[in-house]
């Protein structure tokens, strides 16, 4: 007995052993746009990732400061810090997941789209460097306006001839992240075990929560679920109004990005079933890209998955928010193709 049960725990070392080198293969992440309000704790995340080996951190100004502090960090990718468009190439070189939160939040009074006319520039300029230097890349995209901001990386892509559909997302983590919570608190049930599908785009009404598949079940009475559609799609304004000019949200973002890169790096590093909502290239509309739930593979999105029985307040929000996402998908397009 003794003999054999020392057999077992050699075998289970092993094992183990072959597990982590297995399963903790050397992934670069390159957070663009890494000393500002989402960037910095997102910097923290994911330097606690223990998938991510190696972390570089850019942003035009603050960067040094942001990776010498994160650096300190007993954990295991080793952390770089680059300043300034002379040093996009490095950051980005060999990158698995390139995260970009770079560019302007809005102010209370503000819509996404009126960030267009700067973060355009910006989404533009860094994709064009992504092609350049790491086009294998996965792209997670959290700049708003994300409906018009992922078009235009997709057309900068295009030009370039690296264009991989599988791997272009828009972040809409957040709003999952905000249906969990305000379901949780109505369902009274437990957050950590509650699931809410949130599909369409990333802007007002084009989020598009659906709680008619929400689980735990709760069967709320339809002016409950009206009101937790509303929250959920003005969630971004009630932290811009709360902050007061102060930006938007940055650390509940920083949580749902570091969620969102995790499932994209078990993806790519082979975990079976790990299935998201992001904001992809798809077929589930008759628009070009469109959110829903996506299953993430060795090389991206492996699937992107149907929208699933809807109620009839669903049917009429997916109606309701084509016209608006169709909109800013194009705006995204004609700008990256001008000039
Ligand atoms: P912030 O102003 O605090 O930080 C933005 C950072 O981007 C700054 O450090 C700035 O120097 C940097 N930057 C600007 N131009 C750059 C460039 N060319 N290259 C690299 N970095 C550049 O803003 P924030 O609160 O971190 O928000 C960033 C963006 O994320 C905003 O557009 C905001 O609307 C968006 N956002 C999206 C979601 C989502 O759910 N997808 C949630 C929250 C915020
Ligand atoms: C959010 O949903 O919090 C972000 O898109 C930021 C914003 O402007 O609302």
């Amino acid at each position: 007995l003794h003999v054999s049960s020392k057999c077992i725990s050699d075998h289970h070392l092993l094992l183990r052993r072959g597990f982590a080198s297995e399963a903790s293969p050397d992934r670069k992440v390159t957070v663009l746009g890494a000393a500002g309000g989402i960037g910095q704790p997102l910097a923290l995340l994911m330097k606690l990732n223990p998938l991510v080996s190696r972390l570089a951190l850019y942003d035009i100004a603050g960067t040094p400061g942001v990776a010498a502090d994160v650096s300190h960090i007993n954990t295991r990718s080793q952390v770089a810090g680059y300043v300034g468009e002379e040093q996009l190439g490095q950051a980005l070189e060999g990158s698995d997941v390139v995260i970009i939160p770079a560019g302007v939040p809005r102010k209370p009074g503000m819509t996404r789209d009126d960030l267009f006319n700067i973060n355009a520039g910006i989404v533009k300029s860094l994709s064009a460097a992504i092609a350049k230097y790491c086009p294998n890349a996965l792209v997670n995209m959290i700049s708003n306006p994300v409906n018009s901001t992922v078009p235009i990386a997709a057309e900068v892509f295009k030009k370039a001839g690296t264009y991989d559909e599988k791997k272009l997302f828009g972040v809409t983590t957040l709003d999952v992240v905000r249906a969990k919570t305000f379901y949780a608190g109505k369902a009274k049930a437990p957050v950590a075990e509650v699931n809410v599908p949130v599909v369409g785009g990333h802007a007002g009404i084009t989020i598009l929560p659906l709680f008619s598949q929400a689980t735990p079940k709760a069967n709320l009475p339809e002016d409950e679920i009206k009101a937790l559609t509303k929250r959920t799609q003005d969630g971004g304004t009630e932290v811009v109004e709360a902050k007061a000019g102060k930006g938007s949200a940055t650390l509940s973002m920083a949580y749902a990005g570091a969620i969102f890169a995790d499932a994209c790096l078990k993806g790519l590093n082979g975990v079976p079933d790990v299935i998201e909502c992001s904001f992809v290239q798809s077929n589930v509309t008759d628009l070009p890209f469109f959110a829903s739930k996506v299953r993430l593979g060795k090389n991206g999105v492996e699937e992107v998955l149907g929208l699933g029985p809807l109620s009839e307040y669903e049917k009429q929000g997916l109606e309701s928010l084509l016209p608006e996402l169709k909109a800013s998908i194009e705006k995204g397009i004609k700008f990256a193709n001008q000039s």
